[in-house]
């Protein structure tokens, strides 16, 4: 097995669409959840990037290699950079599914009239890195739907990205401190945590990131050996 430590790429955090010059689409995602599993990745002595999104928090010193993105777009540009020189990638960020069609120069004004926004479907980041993975590569995404949908949704979108392993999380998880949540595999498996319940953000990444980072591994080496 390849002693070198697995290069872990983890994206987090909301995209912020832009509308106007003050103004854009945004979601509620705290970006806490992609944190607490690049702490965990660390721990585990892999090398982490983190993509990080506009949070309001500094990261500070935490991560050698944290990158901020705003939107949906710079995410795609830093992705196609930073996917070759790493062997797994957890897509954690909560990007946005649709962006104004239009970037308005300046301030939208008041009017009388009603105003409104066209909004255009973004590219699929986990999708587009899924499909271009080279076969060493690892693809993790995540899930956040109501708990009769999470089973169904989460094989759907294993099927439909291609990736190899999604994180399904119950909705709730969405700006709480705690997760309730399982993984699916590509292979029909479903892992979940030792303990049942909602569990702290930082121990369910910790349990995430036990069970990933070695099948992460072993895909490398099966490449390497190939
Ligand atoms: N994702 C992505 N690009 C997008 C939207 C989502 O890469 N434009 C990723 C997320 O980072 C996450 C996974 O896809 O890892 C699932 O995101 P989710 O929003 O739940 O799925 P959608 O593709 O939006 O599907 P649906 O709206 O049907 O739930």
């Amino acid at each position: 097995m390849n002693s070198t430590p697995l290069r872990v790429l983890i994206t987090a955090g909301p995209t912020h669409e832009r509308i106007d010059a003050v103004r854009y689409l945004a979601n509620r995602s705290s970006g806490r959840m992609g944190e607490a599993l690049a702490d965990a990745a660390c721990e585990a002595g892999a090398e982490v990037t983190l993509l990080l999104g506009p949070t309001g928090r500094d990261p500070g010193a935490r991560w050698r290699n944290a990158i901020r993105f705003e939107s949906s777009e710079d995410l795609f540009r830093m992705l196609a950079d930073a996917m070759p020189g790493h062997d797994c990638l957890i897509m954690a960020a909560a990007v946005a599914d649709f962006r104004p069609a239009t970037d308005h120069p300046g301030k939208i004004r008041r009017g009388d009239s009603r105003l409104t926004l066209e909004l255009l479907p973004t590219e699929d980041l986990l999708a587009s890195a899924a499909a271009r993975r080279r076969p060493d590569q690892f693809i993790v995404g995540f899930a956040l739907e109501d708990p009769q949908e999470l089973e169904h949704s989460a094989r759907s979108k294993l099927d439909r990205k291609k990736c190899d392993a999604i994180v399904a999380n119950e909705l709730s998880a969405m700006g709480s401190p705690t997760v309730t949540g399982c993984i699916y595999l590509a292979d029909g498996r479903r892992e979940s945590p030792p303990r049942a319940g909602p569990l702290p953000k930082d121990e369910f990444a910790r349990w995430v990131m036990a069970v990933l980072l070695p099948m992460a591994a072993t895909r490398r080496s099966a490449a390497e050996g190939r």
